[in-house]
């Protein structure tokens, strides 16, 4: 057998796997649906996590750390502009899964993208205070992040 013919079988029994592949992992519209909300949910529970530092610092249980504030910053930085990409589909609220997202995100007059973007500039402002050092600044940038989290979550989650 030639070299090319070999090359041929080994590239259409690569393409035939991958479209079996791909046939058996496309998901029905309520797969769909329920992944987009544990999707968005997990990005939620991945930013409160990297924020736990900053809330502790802000009331005394740890040690003031600039530095923990700056990783915390640019993490939530990187995390929140994909807050409006994750809300894309609308899911609404189906019945048989959990999710505390208001309908209202979906709605033409919704500020929700503008409500993402006050978290990214409010991230990014808290980046630039902690590279200041100072205690007070930082702490004032934080609770700016805190009420941009806030100030979505009252428009726009069940409590
Ligand atoms: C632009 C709006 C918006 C911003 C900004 C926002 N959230 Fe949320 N958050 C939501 C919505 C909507 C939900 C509900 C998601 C669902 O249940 O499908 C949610 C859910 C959560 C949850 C629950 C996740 C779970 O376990 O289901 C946590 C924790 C959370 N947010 C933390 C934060 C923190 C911390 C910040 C700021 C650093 C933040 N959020 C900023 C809209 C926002």
């Amino acid at each position: 057998m030639s070299l090319f013919i070999k090359l041929g079988l080994v590239t259409m029994c690569a393409v035939a796997a991958v479209s079996a592949a791909v046939a058996e992992d496309s998901p029905t519209p309520e797969q769909q649906v329920r992944q987009a909300i544990e999707t968005r949910q997990s990005l939620f529970k991945l930013m409160n996590w990297n924020f736990a530092p900053l809330a502790a610092m802000l009331r005394n249980r740890i040690p003031f750390d600039a530095s923990v504030a700056q990783k915390a910053a640019m993490r939530v930085e990187m995390l929140a502009p994909m807050i409006p990409e994750l809300f894309q589909q609308d899911t609404g609220r189906p019945p048989d899964i959990k999710t505390r997202a208001r309908e209202s995100i979906w709605s033409g007059t919704s500020d929700f993208a503008a409500k993402a973007q006050d978290l990214v500039n409010a991230a990014v402002a808290l980046t630039s205070a902690a590279k200041t050092g100072d205690r007070a600044t930082i702490l004032k940038a934080t609770v700016g992040v805190g009420k941009a989290c806030g100030s979505c979550h009252d428009s726009f989650r069940e409590d």
